[in-house]
C-alpha cells in the first residue's frame, strides 16, 4: 500500500473562519430577502462580490463548506439516476369540486361524518373555519429537515414512493437550506408546490425553440421536467420557485392557518393570497374573486384549495385511500373547447424539425380565436390518433399555445383515415428521417428552402446578427430568386440585385447592404449563435465564445473539452462537434471570415486592444521566451511601432524580468504595462482580424 494520504486541510485562522461565517449568514439573509420577501437587502454587484469572496474562502479551505452555504445552491455533478424514497407520510391528492354546488355537497358530507356518532359533536356550522389557498399548478414536493437542516427532498411519485431530487432542490433559492428558527424541531416534513412562473416558462421555451427542442406544453410540465433533470446545474439555471402549504411536526400546530404562519416564520415562501374564511359564503367569494383575479398572477393556478382549519377536526375526518376528507380542490372551469380538424399540415423549422399542426374550425378560447394547434410530433399524433374530420378538444392553459387534449372518437366520420406523417419533405421533396431515439422527424437536406429560410431569419434575428429589414418575406424573395443558397451569399449581394426584387427598390437595397455591413461589428458570440447550431442558444453561444475565443479553437475542440466548460452538457458538445465536422459548414465559416465577420473575440479591456496600428511600444527587461528583436518584429508586422525610450507618446511598456528604470518612468506617466503573454495574446488576436 503506497497510497499517499489525503492532503491535510490547510490550517485555518480564526479570523478566516469568522469571516466565512459572517459572509454565509449575510448571504443567507440576502437570499431570503430577495427570493422570499421580494425586498432585496443589497445591490446585485455587492451580493456577487461577497458571494465570490465566500466561494474563494471555501475553495481554499474546503473544511469551511457546509451544506447550507449559499454556494451549495449551484448544483453539483450530474446524477446517473434518482434513488427512490418512501415517504414517511403519504402525499395525498385532492378531491375535486367543479362548482360551488359540488362544494356544498362536500360540506354536507363531512358534517354528516363528524356528526354521525352518538358521542361526537359537529361544530356548529356558523363556527367552522376554512383556510383557502390558491391551487398552484406545479409539482408537489416533500421536504425533510433534520435539526433544522434540509436533508432530503422528493417528488410526489405515486404518493407512497417518490424520487430523491435533493440536489436539484438545493438550487431553488426560495427554499431554505436551514430553517430560520432558534431551536428547530428534530424532524420537520414540509410539502408544497414547485412551479415555474410564466415569464420563466416562456423564456425557457424560447430558448428551447432557438435550439430546435420541443417546447414544454405548459408550466407544470416544464417544472416537472426541470425537477427530473439529472444535471442540477441545468436546474439552477431555471428559476424554479416553491410555495409551502403543508407541515408535519412532532407537535402539530392547532390549525392549518397556524401551520402556514409557522412555515412563513421558518423562512418558506408561503403564498400571500391565503385567506382564513369563517363561512361557506366567504369561501365562495374567495373562489369567485380568484376566478378572474388569477389572470393577473405571474404563475398558473387551476383552482383554490379549501381546507378545514382545525387540525383536530381534520384528524377526526381522516383520509380515504387517496384524499384527505378535510380538504377539497375547487377547480375553475377548464379553458377547453371542442372544434373540428380541417387539415393536418407539417411545418419545417430551421433545424429541419418537422412539426405537425392541426388546422381547425376557428373557436373562441380564453379570450382569443384559435385556429391552429401544435401536435408536437408523430408520437403525440399516434397517441391521440387524430384524423382530419375529427372533433377534438383543444385547451389553452393561461397564456400558452393551444394544444389538442383529446379526440372524441364517437364523433368521428366513418371515412376518416389515420394520419400518416409524410415520408418526404413538403418543401424540398427529400426523404425525411427519424433519428433513432428521437420523436422528431427531420429533413436533413441542408439546402432545403425551409431550412435555409429559417436559418436566414434566425441569422437576422435580434439576439443574433440583428439585421433589421431581413425578415421572412425578404428571405423568401432572396431564396426564390436564387440569390442566396447559403448565409455567406448574403455578403455577396449587390444593391442592384436586391432592388430588382418584387416590391423592393434601390433604397431597400442600400439599407439592407448597410445593415449587413453593420453585422461585421457584431461580436463572435452573436455570430456563433446566428449559425444556428442545434442546442446552442444565445447564452450557450456566449459561454462557448468566452471559453473558445476563436473559431479555430472552437472547431478544433473535442467533445470532452467542450463538455468540460461549466454549463455545457454532452448534448451541446456533441452537436457542436458534429456541426463543425461537416465540410459545408467549414466552407461557410471560411466564407464568413473572408466577408469580414468576427469569428474571434476582441478583448474589450483597453490594455489588450487588438488594434496595434499606430501604437507605440517600448520593451524593457528580459522576456521569458522572445528575444527583443523577435518581439520588435512581431509588433511591427502587426502595425505597431517600437521605440527605445519612454515618453508621453508611449502606449505600452512590455515588461520582462529585471526591468530597469524604464518601468519606473512608465509608471510615473501612467503607461499601460504588458507581460510577454499579454503581448502575444494581443498579437494573436490581431492575426485573426
Ligand atoms: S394540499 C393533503 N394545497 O394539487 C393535502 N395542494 O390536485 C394535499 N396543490 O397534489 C395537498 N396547491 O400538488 C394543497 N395550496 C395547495 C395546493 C396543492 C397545489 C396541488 C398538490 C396536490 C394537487 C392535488
Amino acid at each position: 500500500m503506497n497510497e499517499s494520504p489525503p492532503p491535510l486541510p490547510k490550517a485555518l485562522s480564526e479570523e478566516t473562519a469568522e469571516r466565512a461565517l459572517q459572509l454565509r449568514s449575510l448571504l443567507q439573509q440576502a437570499d431570503y430577502a430577495y427570493y422570499v420577501l421580494d425586498s432585496p437587502l443589497m445591490e446585485d454587484p455587492v451580493y456577487d462580490q461577497l458571494y465570490r469572496e465566500l466561494q474563494a474562502l471555501e475553495s481554499e479551505y474546503p473544511q469551511l463548506i457546509v451544506p447550507d452555504s449559499p454556494t451549495q445552491r449551484v448544483g453539483g455533478k450530474p446524477a446517473a439516476q434518482f434513488n427512490s424514497v418512501r415517504h414517511n407520510i403519504p402525499l395525498y391528492s385532492l378531491e375535486n369540486a367543479f362548482s360551488l354546488e359540488e362544494f356544498a355537497k362536500w360540506q354536507e358530507r363531512w358534517q354528516r361524518q363528524v356528526g354521525g356518532g352518538a358521542m361526537s359533536s359537529c361544530p356548529p356550522l356558523e363556527r367552522v373555519e376554512y383556510t383557502c389557498e390558491l391551487k398552484i399548478d406545479g409539482a408537489a414536493l416533500a421536504l425533510t429537515y433534520e435539526n433544522g437542516l434540509f436533508v432530503r427532498g422528493a417528488t410526489r411519485g405515486d404518493g407512497i414512493t417518490g424520487e430523491d431530487i435533493t440536489q436539484n432542490l438545493r438550487t431553488i433559492r426560495s427554499l431554505p437550506l436551514r430553517l430560520n428558527l432558534e431551536s428547530p424541531p428534530p424532524l420537520v416534513e414540509v410539502r408544497g408546490e414547485a412551479f415555474l412562473p410564466f415569464d420563466e416558462f416562456e423564456r425557457l421555451n424560447r430558448e428551447r425553440q432557438q435550439v430546435g427542442a420541443d417546447p414544454f406544453a405548459n408550466p407544470r410540465n416544464a417544472a416537472a421536467g426541470t425537477l427530473r433533470q439529472l444535471d442540477s446545474q441545468i436546474v439552477s439555471q431555471r428559476r424554479l420557485q416553491f410555495f409551502a402549504y403543508t407541515l408535519h411536526l412532532p407537535q402539530q400546530p392547532k390549525s392549518q392557518w397556524e401551520s402556514l404562519e409557522w412555515l412563513h416564520r421558518a423562512g418558506f415562501l408561503v403564498n400571500p393570497h391565503r385567506q382564513l374564511c369563517q363561512s361557506a359564503e366567504e369561501v365562495a367569494a374567495y373562489f369567485q374573486y380568484w376566478e378572474t383575479g388569477r389572470r393577473t398572477l405571474p404563475y398558473l393556478t387551476d383552482g383554490v384549495v379549501v381546507k378545514l382549519n382545525d387540525c383536530q377536526l381534520q384528524e377526526r375526518l381522516g383520509s380515504t385511500q387517496k384524499f384527505p376528507r378535510w380538504a377539497i380542490a375547487l377547480k375553475y372551469p377548464a379553458e377547453e373547447a371542442p372544434t373540428i380538424v380541417r387539415e393536418i399540415t407539417v411545418n419545417v423549422g430551421r433545424t429541419g424539425a418537422v412539426t405537425p399542426m392541426a388546422i381547425m374550425e376557428p373557436v373562441h378560447l380564453a379570450g382569443t380565436i384559435v385556429q391552429r394547434a401544435t401536435l408536437h410530433n408523430r408520437d403525440r399524433i399516434a397517441e391521440l390518433d387524430i384524423r382530419v374530420g375529427d372533433t377534438v378538444i383543444i385547451r389553452k392553459a393561461g397564456e400558452i399555445i393551444p394544444e389538442v387534449r383529446r379526440v372524441l372518437p364517437e364523433l368521428r366520420p366513418a371515412e376518416a383515415k389515420p394520419f400518416q406523417m409524410p415520408s418526404h419533405c413538403p418543401e424540398c421533396g427529400s426523404r425525411l428521417v427519424l433519428p433513432t431515439g428521437e420523436a422528431v422527424t427531420r429533413c436533413v437536406n441542408s439546402s432545403c428552402p425551409a431550412i435555409l429560410r429559417g436559418s436566414l431569419v434566425h441569422w437576422a434575428s435580434r439576439d443574433a446578427l440583428d439585421i433589421r429589414g431581413l425578415g421572412e418575406k425578404i428571405a423568401v424573395l432572396l431564396l426564390e430568386n436564387g440569390l442566396v443558397h447559403s448565409l455567406a451569399d448574403l455578403y455577396d449581394l449587390s444593391v442592384e440585385q436586391i432592388a430588382a426584387l418584387d416590391g423592393l427598390g434601390r433604397k431597400s437595397g442600400e439599407n439592407l447592404l448597410k445593415a449587413l455591413e453593420e453585422t461585421k461589428k457584431q461580436p463572435w458570440a452573436r455570430v456563433l449563435y446566428g449559425l444556428g447550431i442545434r442546442h446552442v442558444g444565445s447564452a450557450t453561444a456566449q459561454l462557448l465564445a468566452d471559453n473558445f475565443p476563436t473559431v479555430e479553437q472552437l472547431s478544433g475542440a473535442s467533445a470532452a473539452s467542450l463538455a468540460s466548460v461549466y454549463g455545457v452538457g454532452p448534448e451541446i458538445a456533441e452537436s457542436v462537434v458534429n456541426w463543425f465536422s461537416l465540410s459545408a459548414n467549414q466552407k461557410l465559416i471560411e466564407r464568413l471570415q473572408a466577408a469580414g465577420l468576427q469569428l474571434s473575440s476582441v478583448d474589450k479591456s483597453p490594455e489588450v486592444s487588438s488594434n496595434l496600428a499606430g501604437k507605440t511600444f517600448v520593451l524593457t527587461g528580459t522576456l521569458p521566451t522572445l528575444k527583443r528583436s523577435e518581439a520588435k518584429e512581431l509588433i511591427e508586422k502587426a502595425g505597431g511601432k517600437v521605440s527605445t525610450s519612454i515618453s508621453a507618446k508611449t502606449d505600452y511598456l512590455v515588461v520582462g524580468e529585471e526591468a530597469g528604470s524604464k518601468l519606473a518612468k512608465a509608471r510615473n506617466l501612467g503607461i499601460a504595462e504588458l507581460s510577454e503573454q499579454e503581448l502575444l495574446k494581443m498579437l494573436q488576436e490581431f492575426s485573426f482580424r
